[in-house]
């Protein structure tokens, strides 16, 4: 901050003598604004996720209301702008691959409008990413309003989890443990409240990462989305943009390597969701900083998990914030994170620090007690993953670490569909359920089929983990001994179009290694083979994903975004 005040970048549209300014100005009292009421003032983009059909996002209509009442108190001049929702549950054939869709329509919106600063809102999952890469390729002062999680499920007195306890209670139905009664009841149950899924998936670890990186007010992606708090939250983070503004701290500013290292310390500590090694590479990407999934690893190596959290641990979000929250664990995470790195408060990361407490160790462990000594996520390489892998461990069985048995191979997620439960099936508890075709062009948008199914003949037989390995994501709500993300995809070539059944496939996590017992020369025969599949696309959106998405260990944006190069300011075009 120099003692020169930077001219706000809206005066542009609305100071000045040319017809054009005049122009923006009368349009301006057709809003309803007096001049003295907005000349001179930030105008703040609230950028809202909210939809009708996102029931995620369902109170950030109102939770808008409240960042508009907070811009206004501090001088600025709150404008809402709907933009694109990414709703997990209900957009096919997968929010992942509308992230870039909203990531353009953020930057450009940021861009093309009279925007001095932005608060972005959002929370389901790839809504997080979405916004911040966006506004990081824009690099306006800009501050993240997670929606936060929802309240605990509830079921005849039991907490339920929602995507997890969806995903064990179907495997019991199918077992027949429950019947028809217990499965409509739990329907009801299972999502209660607004706000995002209350487990550590990849709602919470995203969110978590955008506070890590300073992207939020400290402690904000822990508030449960109804708790009065989260009103006090998002009517304060509308105060506090219009500080940024004044103090032009933009994104680039905030967004250090230092920064994006303590979030993946952070998504790591949290036994955060898989997912995030994709979006945090992306992110990074935007920064232009280098991050990659060896990144990932090296961290993981020495970061305990610390939150016990389902799918990785025991408790819900709501727990998570009574026992202190983020900054709570932040708090025990001290010497592991840059504390001298600016936020959004303007002030640093450590001071930030002050006064964060844990209530309840066994919610949010000390370093002595983890729920696991290293964190969760391993990176594998080898002949079937020359590009990486990743398996989130804690979340396996044990005994499925080190392990090798014959493939069972499946191409597509129809095949696997249609042949997975028949009766004729060659399968056994040691064998390695293989998905192909399931990557971000293969997919397409490399949906979340990650956690494949167990047959049901084994399931009844009390089997309720399996290794299995694809090129598609997981739900950060699931779990199990799942390779996922393999690089290069099966669509582009990858090896794992190549497997065949009864291949031996090899996982061993503490060595790091994802191969298949088949010999080079073998795998090039199959190569020669080998057809490219044809792109499902021929017009659309879908065509401009297809042609330039990039693969899982380069973060899946679209090579023209990641890029480096200028986007020139619309008023010097
Ligand atoms: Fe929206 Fe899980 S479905 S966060
Ligand atoms: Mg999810």
């Amino acid at each position: 901050m120099g003692s020169e005040v930077k001219p706000l970048r809206s005066a542009q549209w609305f100071e000045g003598e040319a017809l054009r300014n005049f122009s923006h100005r009368a349009r301006a009292r057709q809003l309803g604004l007096n001049a003295e009421e907005h000349i001179g003032k930030p105008v703040i983009a609230i950028l809202n996720t909210w939809s009708g059909i996102n029931p995620c996002h369902m109170h950030l209509r109102e939770r808008a209301e409240q960042v508009s009442r907070g811009v206004w108190q501090a001088g600025g001049v709150p404008m809402e702008f709907p933009v694109s929702t990414l709703s997990e549950t209900y957009q096919k054939p997968t929010p992942m691959m509308y992230r870039n869709m909203l990531a353009m329509e953020t930057e450009e919106i940021l861009r093309s409008y009279p925007v001095d600063g932005a608060v972005l809102m959002g929370g389901c999952d790839k809504s997080t990413p979405a916004l911040l890469m966006g506004a990081a390729s824009a690099d306006l002062p800009a501050i993240f309003v997670p929606a936060g999680p929802m309240l605990r499920g509830n079921w005849r007195n039991q907490k339920l989890a929602s995507g997890t306890d969806m995903w064990r209670f179907w495997d019991d139905k199918r077992a027949g443990v429950i019947g028809e009664t217990e499965w409509n009841e739990i329907e009801s149950g299972l999502a209660r409240s607004p706000g995002t899924c209350m487990t550590m998936g990849t709602a919470s670890t995203m969110t978590s990462a955008a506070e890590a990186l300073g992207l939020t007010l400290p402690g904000a992606s822990s508030i449960p989305a109804v708790d009065s708090a989260h009103h006090r939250m998002a009517a304060a983070s509308g105060m506090r943009i219009v500080e940024m503004v004044r103090e032009d701290l933009t994104m680039s500013r905030i967004l250090s390597a230092e920064a994006y290292e303590d979030a993946v310390t952070t998504v790591l500590a949290i036994g955060g969701s898989t997912n995030s090694l994709i979006h945090l590479v992306a992110m990074a990407g935007r920064s232009q900083l280098p991050l990659s999934l060896d990144d990932f690893d090296r961290l993981a190596r020495t970061t305990p998990v610390l939150a016990s959290v389902q799918p990785a641990g025991k408790y819900l979000m709501e727990d998570f914030y009574y026992a202190g929250g983020l900054r709570g664990l932040f708090s025990r995470l001290r010497e592991s994170l840059h504390l001298d790195r600016v936020t959004v408060t303007g002030r640093t990361f450590g001071e930030e620090l002050e006064g964060a407490a844990v209530f309840d160790d066994d919610v949010i462990r000390p370093l002595d007690n983890p729920v696991a000594p290293e964190g969760g996520l391993a990176v594998l390489r080898g002949n079937l993953a020359p590009d990486g892998a990743v398996i989130k461990y804690v979340a396996a069985d044990p005994a499925l670490w080190k392990h090798s048995g014959p493939a069972v191979v499946f191409h597509g997620y129809k095949d696997l569909q249609q042949r997975i439960n028949s009766a004729d099936l060659e399968i056994t508890r040691d064998s390695v359920i293989v998905l192909a075709g399931g990557g971000p062009k293969g997919g397409p948008g490399m949906p979340e089929y990650g956690m494949l199914p167990i047959p049901d003949k084994l399931l009844k037989q009390g089997v309720r983990d399996m290794v299995r390995v694809s090129d598609a994501r997981m739900s950060g709500t699931s779990y199990g001994a799942c390779v996922l993300h393999v690089a290069p995809e099966a669509h582009v070539g990858g090896p794992l179009a190549l497997v065949r059944d009864g291949d031996m496939v090899t996982l061993d996590v503490e060595a790091r290694v994802l191969s298949v017992e088949v010999s080079d020369d073998e795998l090039a025969k199959r190569r020669s083979e080998w057809t490219p599949p044809e792109s499902k696309f021929e017009r659309g959106y879908g065509a401009l994903y297809y042609e330039h998405i990039t693969q899982a260990n380069e973060g899946c944006d679209f090579e023209f975004l990641s890029r480096p190069g200028t986007n020139p300011e619309p008023n010097a075009l």
